[in-house]
């Protein structure tokens, strides 16, 4: 099993020894590889996530400008980002995007940022990791403006709904689902969970957040990824150990991993 995503961060995890614990639990639960996302925790969390990625075989990691981070972006920081993005830990861009919710950042940074790093990505050659909340369509119209499907597309924690689903998918782009999956309130994203096929299916934690049932409350960690694919196994009908095998294929061909 892969955690597709989650956030391996030092400071969230009580330094490097709390990291490389988390990490020994999820391997005990069955989770062989982890990716890690140095993207929304500062811009700092690119470093640490690369760090973290080289301390361990499987994990390897993503660096980013979130678009929470936007107003952060100077062209140095930029530049050293994608010096960054050039070690061999480093399997995708992102995450980047658009977050009109909390809007931490002023709209139009949050724009210029996203589409500097699809150009840089597709220059690179790397896939992108997308983080969308409350863009109304905004993120897909950029996408496509940028010709960025070719190059893989991950909709990271995707809370959108059935049609939005169905026009990544069209665009050949993939669908990651988190832990909200297993909340009783989230019938949108069961119905996500249902009808998205299954070679672009793709799970995640988005540890140390949206903790799944029974854990809900706690701080997440990768070892909980196995509840959220054991409920979408179960929304879908599937086995959990086929699930498992589709998912975790899905995710190496995504990263090229
Ligand atoms: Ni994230």
């Amino acid at each position: 099993m892969i955690d597709s995503h989650c956030h391996l961060d030092p400071g969230v995890y009580g330094g490097d020894e709390g990291v490389d614990a988390a990490i020994a639990r999820a391997r005990a639960a069955g989770v062989s590889r982890m990716l890690t996302v140095g993207s929304g925790y500062g811009f700092e969390s690119a470093h640490r996530a690369v760090a973290v990625a080289r301390r361990h075989a499987d994990v390897r990691c993503a660096v980013g400008l979130h678009p929470h981070d936007a107003s952060e972006y100077t062209d140095a920081r930029f530049a050293e980002l994608l010096a960054l993005a050039a070690a061999p830990e480093v399997l995708a861009l992102g995450e980047m995007g658009l977050d009109f919710h909390y809007d931490k950042s002023p709209r139009d940074q949050q724009r210029a940022v996203f589409r500097a790093q699809l150009r840089a990505a597709r220059a690179a050659r790397l896939p992108v990791i997308i983080h969308d909340r409350e863009s109304a369509g905004e993120t897909l119209a950029i996408l496509d403006d940028e010709a960025a499907w070719e190059g893989g597309v991950l909709y990271h924690c995707y809370t959108g709904d059935r049609a939005q689903m169905a026009a990544i998918v069209a665009r050949g782009g993939y669908i990651s689902l988190p832990g909200i999956v297993t909340f009783k309130s989230a019938t949108e994203m069961h119905a996500v969970a249902r009808e998205v096929p299954g070679d672009r299916l793709l799970v995640e934690t988005d540890a140390p957040f949206l903790t799944p049932v029974p854990y809900r409350g706690k701080k997440n960690e990768p070892a909980y990824v196995t509840y959220t694919l054991a409920e979408i196994a179960r929304l879908r009908g599937e086995d959990p150990a086929a699930l498992d095998a589709q998912t975790t294929a899905n995710t190496a061909r995504f990263f090229r991993w």
